[in-house]
């Protein structure tokens, strides 16, 4: 049918018919918090390049967690700082490492909060990269049982989930092997199953201090240039045993989340990165771009690409607003 019968105006006229007709709507149980914690007491420090993100110590993430809870946010993923790092990253597996505790302190204060553990040597490596290094090469298969060893003490500390960033080959069969041998069966791996070497992730390498020290990620991370083999590293991490699939970044690979979702029925997650979240706001800041608006479209390209959840630095604010 055409015009004048058809007028795709009408159910533009008002917000309130706008709504009744949106297809894809944002909400803050939509959204994953990211926390970086870091060692201390009572620190509150905020990341230059991340307006309004603070890393925050341990005591400081009670109240912190029941805020997010209280906004209506259901569960965050954590990052950690350790206190020093060395070439194997033992912080990371520390069963009394920065993340353990800081998963122990918010399971303890608000038990019904989703607590993700990021497992990664990045930032617990005293080079940077996010598996143990020879010859200057990431060695993947050495790699895997400290990364097996990093989620079944998160797990044990309580995790809700586990969620491995490392993009090894391999390492979530071998975590699933390693959680069902110390009695985690249950617990589920979201695994960054289609990871990019993305210059998207400058901002967190400040706020994480995990930058290698020499070279990049590019001989593990995906290839900026493929979309179809982003399909076959989640058809195997789901071989392996994963539970949620986790892709990013989000904005500059919204085809890549549409392929998976046409292909993929597991629960599929976006992260939109730091870099998305902070060109955002440099942008913001200088006037140029309308903050509400462009958070909302920003995180509703994401949802209409496909993804069920999104892990955003935007969470608090989407809460507070209820934008979009
Ligand atoms: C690795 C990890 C990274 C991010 C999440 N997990 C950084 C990297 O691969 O260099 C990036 C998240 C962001 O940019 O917001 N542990």
């Amino acid at each position: 049918m055409a015009f004048p019968t058809n007028r795709p105006r009408r159910l533009r006229a008002n917000e309130p018919l706008r709504a009744l007709v949106r297809e894809t709507q944002l909400s803050a149980a939509d959204l994953i918090y990211p926390l970086f914690v870091v060692p201390g007491q009572g620190v509150r420090e905020p990341v230059t390049s991340m307006p309004g993100v603070l890393r925050l110590s341990a005591d400081q993430l009670a109240s912190e967690a029941k805020e997010i809870k209280d906004l209506g946010i259901p569960g965050v993923i954590l990052f950690g700082i350790p206190e020093s790092k060395d070439p194997e990253g033992s912080g990371a597996y520390d069963e009394d490492g920065i993340v353990q505790r800081a998963i122990r302190s918010i399971k303890d204060a608000v038990p019904d909060l989703v607590v993700i553990g990021d497992v990664c040597l990045c930032e617990y490596t005293d080079h940077g990269h996010c598996g143990v290094l020879s010859d200057g090469d990431v060695e993947n298969d050495v790699t895997l049982p400290l990364l097996a060893e990093t989620a079944v003490s998160q797990a044990n500390a309580g995790a809700d989930i586990v969620a491995p960033s490392d993009m090894m080959d391999g390492r979530v069969g071998a975590i699933r092997s390693a959680l069902d041998a110390e009695g985690f069966e249950q617990t589920p791996i979201l695994s960054y199953a289609s990871k990019y070497a993305s210059g998207f992730y400058g901002p967190f390498r400040d706020a994480a201090e995990s930058a290698p020290s020499e070279g990049d990620r590019r001989g593990y991370q995906m290839d900026p240039g493929n979309a179809r083999e982003a399909l076959r590293e989640i058809a195997s991490d789901l071989d392996e045993g994963a539970d949620l699939i986790l892709m990013k970044p989000a904005m500059p690979y919204l085809d890549v989340i549409r392929s998976a979702r046409d292909v993929f029925d597991v629960p599929l997650w976006a992260y939109q990165v730091s870099g998305e979240f902070s060109m955002l706001c440099a942008a913001i800041e200088r006037g140029w771009l309308d903050r509400e608006r462009v958070i909302a479209e920003s995180l509703l390209s994401i949802r209409r690409a496909g993804a069920d959840r999104i892990i955003t630095y935007f969470a608090k604010d989407v809460a507070r607003n209820a934008l979009g």
